[in-house]
Formats: structure tokens, sequence, C-alpha cells
């Protein structure tokens, strides 16, 4: 099997899953949660490099105070246990988004854990905590912009691994394979940039029933896909050119 170097997923689905189970959205969350602690084993055993999570979206303020506190309750226990999954799997956490809308004590728990799993780098992990890819552009250009007038780079010399550079993402391959779960096929403003190329895979089980078996189904199917990046694929009819 070809495993991809990284894999992207929009965790989604928790709150049906628990509603089906006569259960609060926020039981969903605690065992999407869970999942997530587990599929980070998965991957590292399945030897995948790289993994991105979406968790938590520009847009998911807008949910109920109720929820968004049962969230931010979620993110501190997680980001303190995540130290001891970072050391088990030898694995560097990153988080993406802007993360200054976060109580301090939250961006004290993310500089904590950042710091501490630099030591690693046999699987990297990045969580998308207050990310939308409209806003990590414009907070990229802005960055960009201010180094144009301070004259440390000239326009004509921006290409597009300069933008990339200027991205949270920076320094970081882009993702081959992306998973969503729990039956919505968009992009939901994820990684818009740095998804130009990558396969796409949706699925109906949602985010709490996504493990290891379903990991490796989606896997199988990217397996099976003709990446061709605008090329002519070996043997293929003029026609199926794209
Ligand atoms: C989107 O849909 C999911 C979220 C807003 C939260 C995802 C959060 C987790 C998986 C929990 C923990 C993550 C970390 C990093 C600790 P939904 O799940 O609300 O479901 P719905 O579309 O069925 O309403």
């Amino acid at each position: 099997m070809n495993i991809p170097n990284h894999v992207a997923i929009i965790l989604d689905g928790n709150g049906r899953w628990a509603k089906a189970k006569g259960m609060p959205r926020s039981y969903g969350h605690m065992k999407g949660c869970a999942n997530l602690e587990s599929i980070c084993d998965d991957v590292k055993e399945l030897g995948i490099k790289y993994l991105t999570v979406y968790a938590f979206s520009t847009e998911n303020w807008k949910r109920s105070r109720e929820e968004v506190e049962g969230l931010m309750k979620l993110f501190r226990s997680y980001l303190k246990r995540c130290l001891k999954i970072a050391e088990r799997n030898r694995m560097r956490v990153r988080i993406i988004g802007n993360i200054s809308a976060f109580d301090q004590d939250i961006q004290d728990s993310i500089h904590v854990l950042e710091d501490y799993s630099s030591q690693y780098d046999e699987l990297y992990f990045q969580i998308a905590l207050n990310y939308g890819s409209r806003d990590e552009l414009v907070r990229g250009i802005r960055k960009l912009a201010a180094d144009i007038s301070d004259g440390k780079i000239a326009p004509s010399d921006i290409g597009e691994e300069t933008l990339e550079g200027y991205l949270d993402t920076a320094g970081v391959p882009d993702p081959d394979l992306l998973i969503r779960t729990s039956g919505e096929m968009r992009l939901s403003n994820f990684l818009l940039w740095q998804m130009a190329y990558t396969e796409m895979y949706f699925t109906d089980v949602a985010w709490p029933d996504f493990h290891k078996k379903e990991l490796v189904e989606a896997i199988e199917v990217y397996n099976g896909r003709d990446r061709r990046y605008g090329g002519i694929k070996e043997e293929a009819s003029c026609s199926r050119q794209d």
C-alpha cells in the first residue's frame, strides 16, 4: 500500500453522532477528542509522516455559548494530555490558526506543547484551531506587505514559495489526501491554498466512529486514484487529459 505523506482530516459529525444516541453534543465532542488521540497512534503505525486536523474553525464561534465553552474546556484538557501523546509517538505538534482569540491559559498551553514537542520528528501533527484558510491568507499577506514596506523583499521577487513561507503551514508539504467524515462534501475554508492538488475522500462515517479500519479504506481508495497533476497519463488517450 502506498502510504500518503500527509493526510488532512475535517473532523465532522460529533454532534449528529451524539444526537443519534440520544446524548448531548458535548458527549460527541468528548468521544471525538478521544478518537483524535487514537488516530494519532494509528497514523504513526501506518507510517504517515504529517497529519493535519480541522478541530475549530473561525466560524465555530457562532455556535451556542454552551457548546463553545464546552469545546474550550475540551481543548484545555486535550492540550495538556497531548504532551503524553507527543512523547508516545515522538510527534511534533503545531497549532495553525489565529490563537490570539483564545484565553491566555489556552495560548500558554499551546506554547508549552509546541516547545516541548519540538524535540520530536517522527510524526508532524498540525491542529487547526480558530483556523480559516482565508483568514490565514490575509494574515500571511499582511506580514508579507510589512516586509515589502520595510524593504526586506521586492514585489518582483514574490513567487509561490514566498507566499507559502508566510502561511501558518510554512515548511510543511501539502496534503496528499483529505478526508472529511460525516457526509458533507465541501472544504469549509480549510487549507485552500495547500490543497490545490489534494485527493479528496468523503465518507458518511461520523468522526467518533472513524478508526484505523476506515483510515486504511480511505488510503486504499487514494491508492486507486490516478494522480497526474495536469500531465498526460501513460498510455491514456488524448481525451483523458485534464
Ligand atoms: C464539527 O462538527 C466539529 C467541531 C466543531 C469540533 C471538532 C472537535 C473535536 C473532534 C474534539 C476535540 C478536538 C481537539 C483538538 C481537542 P460537529 O462535530 O459539531 O458535528 P455536526 O456536524 O454533527 O453538528
